[in-house]
């Protein structure tokens, strides 16, 4: 079957590989109807987020009709529609019973304590192989797919197998009531999604900051408040457009891969960021345009805590390595923030957004800008990194 298949930092390859086989009793098999193509994937690539096994099938998102299952999986039969969460889990320990799925003590071969199981990352992360392919394993696949009703298309069940879930879960760690002032950093696919479930918790007013047209015209119209911080500084905006006060939660939605303005680029800042891409990215391997890790790791971390009010929350939903130590921990302290952050627990809430999605009360498919066949995936994936104008969540068709 093809696959995409990483193969060093900078190095990802379309390849014929062999079809998973089941191997526990608690495995199934899925035939994957669509996939997608995620801002943490490219961590990967640029380097920013290390210890990639070569050989591992990348994706984490994935939406298929399951062809077999293990003797173990009672919910399941042969045909049914599945949407996959990306993060995997036993669905038996204390933490998955507590729906903390992503610290589940039994699904990362490494131990309980090597951090989140999920598909297609890195050796911490299981390795599993990902979901752009023609067929995945499922382990513990009871917990580790849920049946997709048929009102709800695969276009729109792909944007529930990680994206949706992780901004509903950032605006659910921002804690976000209604009425409150809300700023969302990043306005990639993850960040427009924090924004529908602002808007889903009725928020009072969203700030949306990025610096990419295509991205910021799609938060504005979902209604949010766009601040470009390539052409303004998004600090002082955001507190002088809420009264120096400041908003009442802020999500970041960017990552280790952030940038930072022409303006802060230059000078002390510039170069205490140089210091950090180094650290963080010795190994990178940009090709051309492609590639390059982002040029401000800490940069949408230290906006907003500077940005939000005091005694505010912050919800950190963007990825950052292990390794990563640059955070303002002296401001952070100093306004009495409350800060929460984390992998998403998808199986928590994908049962919930797929009712939204089957009633309409929301529908996912409004972020979704390209669909592309998986045999053109590397071609995709090099726009998606650039951040081509309009190439904003990109869906991958095998077959
Ligand atoms: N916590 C989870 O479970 C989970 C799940 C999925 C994705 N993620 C992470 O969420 C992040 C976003 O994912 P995505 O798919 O939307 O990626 P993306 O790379 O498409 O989006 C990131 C966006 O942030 C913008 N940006 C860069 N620097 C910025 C700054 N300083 N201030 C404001 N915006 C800035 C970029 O222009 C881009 O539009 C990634 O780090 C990804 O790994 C986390
Ligand atoms: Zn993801
Ligand atoms: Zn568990």
């Amino acid at each position: 079957m093809h696959a995409v298949v990483w193969h060093e930092i900078g190095d990802i390859r379309l390849e014929e590989v062999s079809e998973p086989q089941i191997k526990r009793p608690t495995d199934a098999i899925v035939r994957l109807t669509s996939s997608a193509i995620c801002g943490t994937d490219l961590h990967f690539i640029r380097g920013t987020v290390s210890d990639m096994v070569e050989g591992t099938i990348l994706g984490h998102e994935g939406v298929g009709v399951v062809e077999k299952v293990g003797s173990n999986v009672r919910n399941f039969k042969e045909g049914d529609r599945v949407v996959i969460p990306s993060t995997i889990a036993c669905g038996y320990c204390s933490y998955c019973r507590a729906g903390y799925y992503t610290q589940c003590d039994n699904a990362n071969p490494n131990g309980k304590d090597a951090g989140t199981a999920y598909y297609g990352g890195p050796k911490d992360s299981g390795p599993f192989n990902g979901l752009q392919c023609e067929k995945a394993l499922i382990p513990f696949a009871s917990v580790g797919m849920v049946k997709v009703p048929d009102e709800v298309n695969d276009s729109k069940a792909i944007m529930l197998s990680d994206i949706f879930p992780t901004g509903y879960f950032g605006a659910d760690m921002a804690r976000i009531k209604p009425g409150h002032t809300v700023a969302i950093f990043g306005c990639g696919p993850v960040g427009q999604f924090a924004i529908a479930s602002a808007k889903l918790m009725d928020a009072g007013r969203i700030f949306a900051i990025d610096a990419i047209d295509s991205r910021l015209e799609m938060a504005k119209n979902q209604g949010a408040e766009v601040i470009d911080f390539a052409e303004e500084d998004p600090v002082q905006t955001l507190r002088e457009l809420t009264g120096e006060i400041g908003p009442d939660c802020i999500i970041d939605a960017v990552g280790v891969d952030a940038s930072t303005s022409e303006k802060e680029s230059r000078g002390k800042e510039g170069e205490k960021f140089k210091k950090e891409v180094e650290e963080i990215a010795p190994k990178a391997n940009p090709h051309n345009s492609n590639w390059h890790p982002g040029n401000a790791p800490s940069q949408a971390l230290e906006w907003a805590i500077k940005a939000i009010a005091k005694a505010g929350t912050l919800s950190i939903i963007g990825v950052y390595p292990p390794t990563m130590q640059y955070f303002p921990i002296g401001q952070a302290m100093n306004k009495n923030l409350r800060i929460n952050g984390g992998n998403c627990n998808h199986r928590k809430y994908i049962p919930i957004l797929l009712e939204k999605a089957k009633s309409g009360e929301i529908d996912p498919e409004k972020i979704l800008t390209n669909e592309v066949n998986l045999a053109s995936a590397i071609d995709a994936y090099k726009s998606f990194d650039k951040r081509e104008e309009g190439w904003i969540k990109v869906m991958l068709t095998p077959g």
